[in-house]
């Protein structure tokens, strides 16, 4: 016989020192509504497991699929949930507040915000979070409910749990006082070491181009930027002659050179401003041009994601020419 997968996870805060929400609420939120789910968790993933992939109906296995998952979840955000409570909700530390008030401009806006979205669950069952992205580098409130799922490859730092079992029992509909109680047990020392924890992840992996070893790039917006700014800068469209034939629109302020005639072309670049290639995606000949560019004493670069990362932020374009 195995072991079952999922285990259960002690409870995080101490109940009996919890400001308004008593231990019988927890205890039965613990043992019923999370014990719950981790049992048919292991019970649902030994359904999985008898499951011959090969003669079970799709649609058993999608259904015992989609269940695990939301399982996963829901066993996860309640481990969350307690282990956000068990503090005074108040003096927030140094680190977390500063990144608080980075990202929602001060700890006051930050909790009028998280408090609204509690507002605007209005009925339904859900979760509110804040939680830290790292393809971003920053914090987000935001609501999970069976229409809107999580966020992909972020990590909830803070979960307050707004469906009815975890205030019912005590607050009957006044949601609002079980949100106030929520406020003033959050233990932010606890929220902090997640974060601490979040930022340590890696963000998504970027494109790797080895072969143009540390190329210098640019980034579309920052490209945008700067010629919004009014600096001086020689842009390149060095897309392929046979896709530039077909080419409706080009970068605005952008003039097209042949990558295959650098040599016919380079004489009319001046050194004195700096040069941002790229082609049709960002892959090899805006970095090839950029390259022999530099190789020639130019300052160049090249625009990461080429003409199509330019379209996609609504970079302003003109006809072709
Ligand atoms: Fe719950």
């Amino acid at each position: 016989m195995t072991t079952s997968p999922y285990r259960i996870v002690p409870l995080h805060c101490r109940p009996w020192t919890l400001n308004g929400i008593s231990p019988r609420l927890i205890e039965s939120h613990y043992e019923h509504v999370y014990g719950g789910a981790i049992r048919r968790l292991n019970a649902l993933d030994a359904d999985l497991s008898a499951l011959d992939a090969r003669s079970a109906k799709l649609r058993d296995m999608a259904r015992l699929r989609q269940e695990q998952a939301d399982l996963v979840n829901t066993t996860l955000l309640h481990e969350l949930y307690f282990a956000s409570l068990g503090g005074d909700g108040r003096a927030l530390p140094e680190i977390i507040a500063g990144a608080i008030a980075r990202d929602f401009g001060s700890d006051l806006r930050w909790r009028d915000e998280f408090i609204a979205l509690t507002a605007a669950l209005e009925g339904t069952s859900g979760w509110v979070l804040l939680t830290y992205v790292p393809r971003d580098r920053r914090l987000i409130n935001h609501v999970v409910t069976a229409a809107l799922p999580g966020i992909a490859g972020g990590a909830p730092i803070l979960a307050l749990d707004m469906y009815e079992h975890a205030y019912a029992m005590e607050y009957g509909h006044n949601a609002t006082a079980y949100v106030a109680a929520f406020m003033r047990n959050i233990d932010w020392r606890a929220v902090e070491a997640r974060y601490q924890d979040a930022i340590a992840m890696r963000p998504p992996r970027a494109l790797e181009q080895p072969e143009f070893g540390d190329l210098p790039s640019i980034a579309p917006e920052e490209l945008l930027a700067k010629l919004r700014s009014g600096e001086k800068l020689q842009v390149i469209d060095a897309r392929p002659r046979h896709y530039s034939a077909k080419a409706q629109d080009m970068v605005a302020g952008a003039v097209w050179r042949d990558p295959e005639r650098i040599d016919e072309w380079i004489e009319t670049l001046s050194k004195d401003e700096p040069v941002v290639t790229f082609c049709v995606y960002g892959f090899h000949i805006g970095c090839q041009v950029a390259i022999a560019l530099r190789q020639a004493g130019f300052d160049a670069r090249y625009m990461t994601g080429g003409h199509f990362a330019w379209k996609a932020i609504k970079g302003p374009v003109q006809p072709f020419e």
